[in-house]
């Protein structure tokens, strides 16, 4: 018995080791790229223009890179974004660029400093900047002046953080706290920060560090970020000594087709549809309870072998369905031989050979008392010996 099992426990070993991962069902149109580097890349979006399902969700996969870096650029909009992941509504992008504006006071010699302001701009496209975002100033006394499209309320009127330092005696700025301050950023789809000099209002004199920066990016965890705040005299020396701010990505929400519904041919096969109630419309595909694959695709959704990691009792048979399964108690037990659920259950049999029929739906109060009683028999047949 003991081999037997070694055998068979080896036999999944090596079946699970040969065979493809359950998700091996496809993500891509056929024939299309499902990767850029180390980047899946799922359809509605797709490297090329026959591989995505339209022009917003085509990603230019950079090849002079190693390994290769997507891209996700707008027709008429001049932003390029590097692609970090794609999930089911979401997708994690970064322009270091573009998340970032930066001013300095007085700094003539860097006269391609300009950038005191940051745009990011979706409107009429699938894509929207997430509440996953937040947006972070460091300085000593610059503010930063937000204002954003909401497309759940418009023109949500103008928001913005001040941060605040003196001259620290360690010279540490905090992440929130001395020099640094962070503000959260509601769903959007356009945003517009500008850092506002406040030199008039605070004096020259007061002016313990010239630069200012702001980013936009996902949020992270707070309070452990420290940086120097000398670095905030050189933006140069700022931008290498802190990566943990200009490195977050951006999390922007998608969802096909705003200003549209779901129709009968929106999703593919075994997947339903579901309209976005909230902002401009547009809609999500996913697959049926039971069923997984790409929803988006016409190709659709692939029914579950559950049976694979076998969800019953080692006393009870799987049986796959569509979109289903069940599990089946072997001869002499009872339930409903579900790992999760009773699981396969001795029915009691007494030692007088009669045989009792149990039904499933007999109460469990009564074999308790049966399973008692044959206990008990046991025990008092031991006692005897
Ligand atoms: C896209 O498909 C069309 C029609 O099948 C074909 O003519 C064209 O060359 C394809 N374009 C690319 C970039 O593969
Ligand atoms: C992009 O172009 C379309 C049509 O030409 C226009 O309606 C839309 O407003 C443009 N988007 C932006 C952000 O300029
Ligand atoms: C995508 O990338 C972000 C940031 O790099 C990470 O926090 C997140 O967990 C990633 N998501 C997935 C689905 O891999
Ligand atoms: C910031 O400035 C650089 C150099 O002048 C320019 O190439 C870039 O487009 C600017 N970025 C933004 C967001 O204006
Ligand atoms: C989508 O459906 C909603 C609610 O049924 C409706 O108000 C809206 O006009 C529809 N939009 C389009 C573009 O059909
Ligand atoms: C167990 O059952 C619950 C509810 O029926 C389900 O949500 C859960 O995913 C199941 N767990 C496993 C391991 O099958």
């Amino acid at each position: 018995m003991v081999t037997q099992s070694a055998l068979l426990h080896m036999f999944f070993l090596l079946s699970l080791a040969v065979a493809p991962p359950s998700n091996a069902t496809t993500t891509t149109k056929p024939g299309c790229q499902s990767s850029c580097g180390n980047v899946e890349i799922p359809y509605p979006f797709g490297i090329g223009p026959n591989c995505s399902k339209n022009s917003h969700f085509n990603i230019h996969c950079d090849t002079s890179f190693n390994p290769p870096k997507p891209y996700l650029s707008f027709a008429n909009v001049s932003l390029s974004l590097e692609v970090v992941n794609i999930s089911k509504s979401q997708i994690h992008v970064k322009n270091s660029e573009l998340q970032l504006a930066r001013t300095c006071y007085g700094m003539w010699f860097y006269s391609n400093m300009k950038n005191y302001s940051i745009h990011l701009n979706f409107d009429s496209t699938p894509y929207t900047l997430s509440d996953a975002n937040q947006l972070t100033v460091v300085g000593c006394d610059d503010m930063a002046m937000a204002q954003q499209i909401s497309d759940i309320i418009d023109e949500n009127g103008g928001f913005g953080c001040l941060p605040y330092c003196r001259k620290s005696r360690d010279g540490v700025g905090k992440c929130p706290g001395v020099g640094c301050c962070q503000t959260s950023i509601s769903k959007t789809d356009a945003l517009k920060v500008e850092l506002v000099d406040m030199l008039t209002i605070w004096g020259k004199d007061k002016k313990d560090f010239r630069c200012s920066f702001a980013f936009v990016g996902m949020i992270g965890k707070l309070g452990n970020i420290k940086f120097k705040l000398s670095d905030l005299n050189d933006p140069r020396a700022f931008g290498k000594n802190n990566k943990e701010f200009l490195d977050r990505p951006l999390v922007l929400d998608w969802r096909i087709d705003p200003f549209s519904n779901c129709t009968k041919t929106s999703c593919g096969k075994h997947s339903s549809c579901i309209n976005m109630v909230v902002g401009n419309g547009g809609y999500h595909c996913k697959c049926n309870e039971g069923y997984e694959g790409n929803p988006y695709l016409r190709s659709g959704c692939q029914d579950i072998d559950e049976c694979h990691n076998n969800p019953c009792d080692s006393r009870g048979i799987c049986r796959n369905s569509l979109g289903s399964y069940s599990c089946h108690c072997s001869y002499g037990y009872y339930g409903d031989g579900k790992k999760n659920g009773t699981g396969c259950i001795p029915v009691p049999v007494s030692h007088s050979k009669v045989t009792i029929g149990v039904g499933l739906g007999s109460g469990i109060g009564l074999l308790l008392l049966l399973s008692t009683c044959f206990w008990l028999l046991q025990v008092s047949q031991e006692g005897k010996k």
